[in-house]
């Protein structure tokens, strides 16, 4: 008997929470970027937020009406360790009050360690470029395994790791810039920045293992899981998996897996032919430090894109010799949204990790949708939200319908519980089941359509598993 699908529904700590200064907060590399001037695209201030902190038990009632099973929310290292290095149990009092409410209600906890905020004197002190990082970050994840393991049903040290070392560290050709602009070469001398991106990425999977093998220390037990982004490539019909397409997945989803994962436990499929020198190396005891940590694959997923042979404008283009192209799959989020409606990207990067005949295949771990959803369609009202409806409902039936294919699929999760502050857009683009409204002082949360659909579509679902 297959334990019974999650159904989940995820925020981020720094997306909903607020109170920055709240419980002996310290600040963070977010809290920095909000005061830049012209930089949140809707100008929205740097102490705007849905509150989250305060109205945690309103939002954990919010999350028992849509009848998930669990809850996705990561834990913002600010609050619980004081300037990234010294324990705050205020802080750490509130994701236990958290956890607690959540029990009550029957809900699960997927706690998620790292989603793009960093404290802010961590990333003074060289962010993920040097491994010095790597034993705070263990130290803070050991407090929270102590604090609130006995709730937690599945851990998840890094959020789109890819997207953290690509976009959250330096400034990267051709990549959203979700950071501060660090001198990387101050930290590592004179380098190409391809080379701070994959020392970041090292030091980030180094961190992810140190902390998978002390919970299974604690606990073997225990699940511990990674969340990549799923960026699927196709060639030109956008169905076909040729070199170049499988290239691109490469650079952008194997890169990470194959360390985790491969039998190798190594970067492999010729990604060293492209990157070179700027590939740092893994020595035999990492390898072993490494290998297998993975209890849940979690990714992301948005959309995949369109490929061809030849380099494009951006740094991962330039480095693996392909380049974007535009493709015609529908632009459900409206005509300036990224979000694409193709399910079957999902499942062909899903059924990629089962490889083909004669290939090396990686072990067959459960995979978690750690997050799929699409913003408002501005030319909808929102709270009539079937654009969402609409995304999420497919996705939802194309991954029942691998599951039933075989795929091992354990569970998906909707981002997000409720509109909420979406980085550098600020709070105009909006993911969220429940709306929030900025401007009152209750900061009132109201149903879309979308979350009364999700709340029955699960309802339908479970009792058609149960029979
Ligand atoms: C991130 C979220 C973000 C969402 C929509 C994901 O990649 O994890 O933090 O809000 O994309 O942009």
């Amino acid at each position: 008997m297959r334990d019974p699908f999650i159904w989940a529904v995820a925020t981020a700590a720094y997306q909903i929470e607020g109170g920055r200064e709240t419980d002996g907060r310290t600040p963070s590399m977010w809290d920095a970027i909000r005061e830049i001037p012209g930089r949140i695209k809707d100008g929205s201030s740097k102490e705007m937020s849905c509150e989250g902190r305060k109205k945690y038990k309103e939002d954990v009632k919010l999350i028992k009406s849509l009848g998930v099973t669990h809850y996705r929310f990561s834990i913002d290292w600010s609050r619980v360790m004081k300037n990234g290095k010294t324990r705050n149990p205020t802080g750490m009092e509130y994701y236990k009050d958290l956890c607690r409410e959540l029990r009550k209600e029957g809900i699960q906890c997927i706690v998620n360690l790292f989603h793009a905020d960093l404290p802010l004197d961590l990333y003074n002190e060289g962010s993920w470029l040097t491994e010095e990082i790597i034993p705070y970050f263990v130290q803070f994840a050991r407090y929270c395994y102590e604090e609130l393991h006995e709730f937690v049903s599945i851990w998840v040290t890094f959020n789109e790791i890819r997207m953290h070392a690509w976009a959250g560290v330096v400034k990267v050709e051709g990549e959203p810039f979700h950071s501060l602009d660090i001198d990387y070469k101050k930290f590592l001398g004179e380098v190409s920045v391809a080379r701070a991106v994959m020392v970041a990425s090292r030091n980030m999977l180094l961190a992810h293992a140190k902390v998978y093998r002390l919970f299974h220390e604690k606990n073997d037990a225990c699940r511990v899981g990674i969340i990549l982004g799923g960026h699927a490539c196709f060639d030109a019909d956008g169905e076909t998996v040729s070199s170049v397409s499988e290239r691109a997945t490469k650079s952008m989803v194997h890169l990470y897996l194959d360390p985790l994962l491969h039998p190798s436990n190594d970067w492999t499929g010729g990604v060293r032919e492209y990157l070179g020198e700027d590939l740092p190396p893994w020595s035999e005891e990492e390898k072993k430090l490494i290998k297998n940590t993975v209890d849940v694959m979690c990714f992301n997923y948005y959309r995949p894109h369109i490929v061809k042979e030849g380099k494009g404008p951006s740094l991962v283009e330039q480095i693996f010799n392909f380049t974007m192209v535009d493709d015609d799959w529908p632009k459900i989020g409206g005509d300036s949204s990224w979000v694409r409606l193709h399910p079957q990207g999902l499942i062909s990067l899903m059924e990629g990790l089962r490889g083909k005949e004669g290939e090396q295949k990686y072990p067959n771990v459960p995979i978690l949708i750690s997050e799929n959803g699409v913003n408002d369609d501005p030319s909808l009202n929102s709270l009539d939200d079937t654009n969402r409806i609409r995304y999420i409902g497919e996705h939802i039936d194309a991954i029942l319908e691998a599951r039933r294919r075989g795929v091992n699929v354990i569970g998906y999760t909707a981002w997000s519980l409720m509109d909420n502050l979406e980085w550098d857009d600020g709070f105009e683009v909006r993911f969220g089941l429940f709306q929030v409204n900025l401007e009152s002082e209750e900061k009132t949360r109201t149903p879309k359509r979308s979350a009364e659909w999700y709340k029955k579509k699960i309802e339908k679902e479970r009792r058609e598993e149960d029979q």
